[in-house]
């Protein structure tokens, strides 16, 4: 927090009124116990409802959140694509078990997949009988995964290939220790010359019978000859809705309710290149024939398991609707000119015709090919990304905006130009806002969105998070200030309509941006303060925001909201409280305009963020170290007394029987709970 001066005046007003009317602008002297005053109106009156968008999540693929993440897909670089177009090409992170007197292995152009040529050409040298005997089970390749494969006794892994060869095969396939010494599980695929004389796709389901978080994939065989393979695929059968998605790691972010899902980026969205930008038309249809595409932002190459289609399944899965951020002829270093940009502008109206146009229609129908005949339920675009200063921007949107409006004109298209401090220079539906600052800075920031205009477009802020050495690697100090900002906009959801933490996910073997909101590797995973800090908010969305009055020193912040439980029909207060300060505070809790007695005693709860200090953080070895405790509320009431504990982040939940009550609207639709 800054300093600041303490006028005569305040100090007599101060004198004069008591602790607890000590006006929240300005600072007052901070004693050892500290007292304030929190009076919240649950009136009907008093009561505005919250978009049911406010709060959702924004994917991004960096930190391979999403190859080797989200995405199950346990093989990497499963078509050999990776290392370029040319031929013979690197391999990585491929590996030869044997050596050059057992086995050649190069790529070459052979492959059947149109998009994706590179197919790997393995000679064995050795046999199982004659002058040059196979090493004891057999030479080939192996594929270690993203930083190890995650298999897991009793699971089943479907392990899809490629294969070609001139003669029979006999081929072991294996998920097997990092060293390839422990097999967990093996199949062989035996296959006579004319079955394998063309491109044959061979499945092998795999049931693991031991457990190891850093395994591998191996394809051996003590047979001379020659081996075509291609697009080498290994998925636990076991996935979030059968969809491909990482169970564990999807039940996370489906804990925070989501009512929306951004994606695919970010800067990912961009590239640094036009030509390495996301493009949504080489990321669908059968995952074979995807050509792969190298991220040069985030500088690590993806298959495209994970592409257009699928993040509009994960949408659906979750119950959030899909908000799609395309190119829009600019990238970090290289841009479209705005007289060619249709070209672009027709891939964007495509893109929408494939997530809901009519199966008949010429890019519904594959969507309906790819298993999903329903239309997914697509209302926002985002025209680029972070793109507002770049030379080509304006005129590009307007050629997007226009065509997408004439084509879908419910499509609410999202601007890359901040609105919240002036005007926009051209139509949008929303203006989108990113901030990534100081811990300080974003807590003063709870008060950004006040003075926003009500008449123009509302905001998206769909990037925000401290960072730099506040946040670490996701800290206490970043989430509390981020619990502020989130009040802040909570208060203020008359004009922010969605709110996104970024960026989501960090695989910690490729950390390419600090703090991040779930932290996983192979096998394991856990929420920074930041996810947890969301976590309080999950409820919020379609909630009803009261009026409240808070008259405490500025380190603190709070709101209140009402909403109805679709689990137990219910109805409850929220009242959300950030502690900022080093200090203890007692608040007097004051809730008006209920009918007397209804908040219920039995059934209310206290939820409370902190630690010891605020650097601290989570990790694999003590992964709540900085999580939420919950605690019954025994004085819950009208009236009460509670104490923030220094740096701290608290919910209190009153359970309200008033039968007047106005929170009918909100729904917690999902059956999990947040806390
Ligand atoms: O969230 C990480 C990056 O930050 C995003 O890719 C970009 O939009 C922003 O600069």
């Amino acid at each position: 927090m800054g300093s600041y001066k303490v006028h005569y005046s305040v100090i007599l007003l101060y004198f004069f009124l008591g602790n607890f009317f000590v006006p929240q602008c300005f600072a007052i002297g901070v004693d050892a116990n500290q007292t304030a005053l929190l009076v919240v109106n649950a009136s009907e009156a008093s009561a505005r409802p919250i978009p049911e968008t406010l709060f959702g999540i924004f994917f991004e693929e960096i930190n391979h959140a999403g190859a080797g993440g989200l995405w199950a897909e346990l093989v990497s670089n499963r078509g050999f694509e990776a290392g370029g177009p040319n031929v013979p090409s690197n391999i990585d992170p491929w590996s030869i078990i044997g050596d050059e007197s057992s086995l050649i292995v190069s790529t070459d152009r052979s492959s059947c997949f149109e998009r994706n040529k590179i197919a790997l050409r393995m000679e064995v040298l050795c046999d199982s009988e004659g002058t040059n005997i196979c090493p004891a089970g057999g030479v080939g390749v192996y594929n270690p995964g993203f930083w190890g494969m995650n298999i897991e006794k009793g699971k089943s892994y479907k392990v899809v290939l490629y294969v070609r060869s001139l003669d029979a095969i006999n081929l072991s396939v294996s998920l097997t220790g990092s060293n390839g010494l422990q097999t967990l599980a093996t199949s062989d695929i035996i296959a006579s010359a004319s079955d394998v004389s063309n491109w044959t796709k061979v499945e092998v389901l795999l049931e693991a019978k031991a457990t190891d978080h850093n395994s591998r994939l191996q394809l051996k065989t003590s047979r001379k000859g020659v081996i075509w393979f291609d697009q080498v695929s290994a998925m636990p059968l076991d996935t979030y809705k059968g969809h491909g998605f990482r169970s564990d790691l999807v039940a996370m972010v489906a804990d925070l309710k989501p009512r929306f899902v951004r994606f695919p980026g970010g800067c990912f969205v961009e590239g640094e290149w036009l030509r390495n930008a996301f493009r949504w038309k080489a990321t669908i249809g059968p995952w074979e024939e995807r050509p792969g595409h190298f991220g040069d932002v985030w500088m690590y190459w993806t298959d495209d398991g994970l592409g257009y289609f699928e993040f509009l399944q994960l949408s659906e899965d979750l119950g959030a609707y899909p908000v799609w951020v395309f190119n829009n002829g600019v990238s970090h270093n290289d841009q479209v000119d705005t007289s060619s940009v249709l070209p672009f502008v027709q891939e964007a109206l495509d893109g929408i015709e494939f997530a809901r146009g009519d199966p008949q229609s010429k890019w519904g129908s594959l969507r309906a090919a790819m298993g999903h005949p329903e239309p997914f339920d697509l209302r926002y675009v985002a025209i680029g990304n972070e793109d507002c200063g770049k030379k080509n921007y304006r005129g590009n949107y307007l050629k997007f905006f226009s065509a997408i409006r004439q084509a879908y004109p419910d499509i609410k298209m999202i601007s890359n130009c901040d609105g919240s401090s002036r005007q926009l220079d051209h139509p949008a539906d929303f203006y989108d806002y990113h901030v990534y600052t100081s811990a300080s800075n974003l807590f003063s920031m709870s008060h950004q969105f006040d003075r926003t205009s009500r008449k123009g477009p509302k905001a998206f802020v769909s990037e925000y998070a401290v960072t730099g050495k506040d946040a670490g690697t996701g800290s206490l100090l970043a989430g509390l200030a981020e619990a502020a900002f989130l009040i802040g906009i909570e208060k203020n959801s008359d004009v922010v309509e969605m709110a996104s933490y970024a960026p989501l996910f960090v695989n910690t073997n490729d950390r390419r941006w600090n703090p991040d909101a779930i932290v996983f590797n192979s096998s394991q995973l856990y929420g920074t303060p930041s996810y947890w800090v969301q976590l309080f908010f999950a409820e919020s969305s379609a909630a009803n925001v009261l009026n409240t009055k808070l008259q405490a020193n500025t380190s603190l912040v709070a709101s209140a909201i009402t909403w109805k439980s679709s689990i137990d029909s219910k109805n409850y207060l929220r009242i959300k409280v950030v502690n900022f300060g080093s200090d203890n505070v007692t608040l007097n809790i004051r809730v008006d305009g209920l009918e007397a007695n209804s908040i219920q005693l039995s059934g209310s709860t206290k939820t409370v963020l902190t630690s010891d200090n605020l650097a601290d953080e989570n990790s694999f070895k003590a992964p709540n170290k900085v999580a939420p405790t919950q605690s019954l509320l025994e004085n819950a009431g009208e009236e009460m007394y509670v104490v923030l504990l220094p740096r701290s982040f608290t919910s209190f939940d009153l359970l309200t029987e008033d039968s007047n009550y106005l929170s009918t609207r909100g729904t917690d639709y999902s059956s999990r709970s947040s806390f």
